[in-house]
């Protein structure tokens, strides 16, 4: 890219970045490249290669390089690793940055299999977690210890969506020298000036908004120059990399992310509006709507017109989780299942509670996670009309319900 592709909106970075440039003749596309073995002449030309990259596969060809360089460009990164997950994107960072002996300072409401690996592989090697509370913002402070290494973000949180104070979060981490890591999946690359906040380390799971289709898994690691050997040497000592295949999906989905996000936010909004008005809701949960919680850090913070299609929902104490089911099975154009950030609506019942360690009893009443996609919004707000109904049905059969007849009266 030339200098002058670092002034160009958005839309624009998103379109050409990664891209030959207009003296390019031959398709728009960067050729798929199946590759594991690259060839080479003669022996000089091999001795010549010895020690760049694109001399075996696993360190990457055309199409993953193009999908690389549009990443940095999209998010203002100096380098970008390609990982085989979201998930490995987060554990080879951590495994980069952090040695036995180190202290790590991870949110409370960090996506689970993230906990997992804290207390799991980081804690064998001999690094020390300690969960905090997402909305701790400078108070950070009293955590550190000397030898925290690490300071992790996830913001918005998974499930309960808190929106973190990160500049003064950054402004405590870097006073004693430790480093920034977030998960921003939620914000996808565009959604924020990550770096500009003061975040050293951001990483996507690349499998939701970027790849966008539901139909391949992909993770980012998206660093600053100063960190980007430190986090190469890992990787590569992994042997972490991707295919050419799953390069293309990516790529091709990075083109659209903001129309699509357009339009996933605009749907997303009018649900979160129309589950508010809905008398068994407590709260909604998506702090891009006004009188969300973490509206007004996340208005500060974000760019909104890059806004997302997830949130949570949160219900009344005295609504069952057999009530939860029976909207959920209702719904025919919200998927039951995991993930999220393709096209279609998907819809969960979750329980941070069973996951957290901090403030967990804030959350014992059932919740759901929406997902909100790309179909018409008429039709996805008539299809949770008759989910509420379901759920409402759920009450008046438990109401006129028989005793249940006790085994021992059988
Ligand atoms: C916030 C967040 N980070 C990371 C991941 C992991 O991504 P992947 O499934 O690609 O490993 C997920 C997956 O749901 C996620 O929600």
């Amino acid at each position: 890219m030339s200098k002058q592709n670092a002034l160009w909106q958005t839309e624009t970075l998103l379109t050409h970045a990664g891209r030959k440039g207009k003296a390019h003749s031959g398709p728009v596309n960067p050729p798929v490249i199946r590759a594991s073995t690259m060839l080479f002449p003669n022996v000089a030309a091999l001795n010549q290669a010895t020690g760049t990259r694109g001399i075996y596969g696993r360190h990457g060809n055309e199409t993953t390089h193009a999908l690389e360089h549009a990443l940095c460009a999209a998010e203002g990164a100096a380098t970008c690793l390609l990982t085989p997950s979201g998930l490995s994107a987060i554990t080879t960072t951590l495994l980069a940055l952090l040695k036995p002996g180190d202290h790590l300072l991870m949110v409370d409401t960090t996506y689970d299999p993230t906990r997992l690996f804290c207390d799991g592989l980081l804690k064998q090697i001999g690094v020390s977690t300690t969960y905090y509370d997402p909305l701790i913002g400078a108070g950070i402070a009293t955590l550190m210890q000397a030898n925290t290494k690490v300071v992790f973000v996830e913001s918005p949180g998974s499930l309960t969506f808190e929106v973190q104070d990160i500049p003064a979060i950054a402004k405590v981490a870097h006073a004693q020298s430790a480093l920034l890591v977030s998960d921003s999946t939620w914000a996808t690359p565009i959604g924020w000036s990550s770096f500009a906040l003061g975040i050293d380390v951001s990483i996507h799971a690349a499998t939701k908004y970027i790849v966008g289709h539901s139909d391949a898994l992909m993770g980012i690691i998206l660093t600053t120059a100063a960190l980007a050997d430190t986090l190469r040497c890992t990787y590569k000592q992994l042997g972490l990399t991707i295919s050419g295949d799953d390069a293309a999906l990516a790529l091709r989905g990075l083109r659209t992310l903001s129309a699509r996000l357009a339009m996933h936010r605009s749907n997303a909004h009018a649900i979160a509006n129309w589950l508010q008005a809905q008398p068994e809701i407590a709260s909604v949960l998506y702090p891009p709507l006004p009188g969300s919680p973490g509206h007004a850090i996340w208005q500060r913070d974000f760019r909104p017109e890059y806004a997302c299609g997830l949130m949570g929902a949160v219900f009344r104490a005295d609504i069952t989780e057999q009530q939860v089911a029976a909207l959920i099975d209702r719904t025919e154009l919200f998927g039951i299942g995991f993930s999220w950030g393709g096209f279609e609506s998907l819809i969960l019942p979750t329980a941070p509670a069973q996951v957290r360690t901090v403030h967990a009893d804030q959350w014992q009443a059932p919740m759901i996670r929406l997902h909100v996609g790309l179909e018409g919004v008429q039709d996805l707000i008539s299809d949770l009309e008759a989910g509420f109904s379901a759920l409402r049905g759920a009450v008046a059969i438990k109401a006129i319900a028989p005793p249940r007849i006790q085994p021992a009266a059988a």
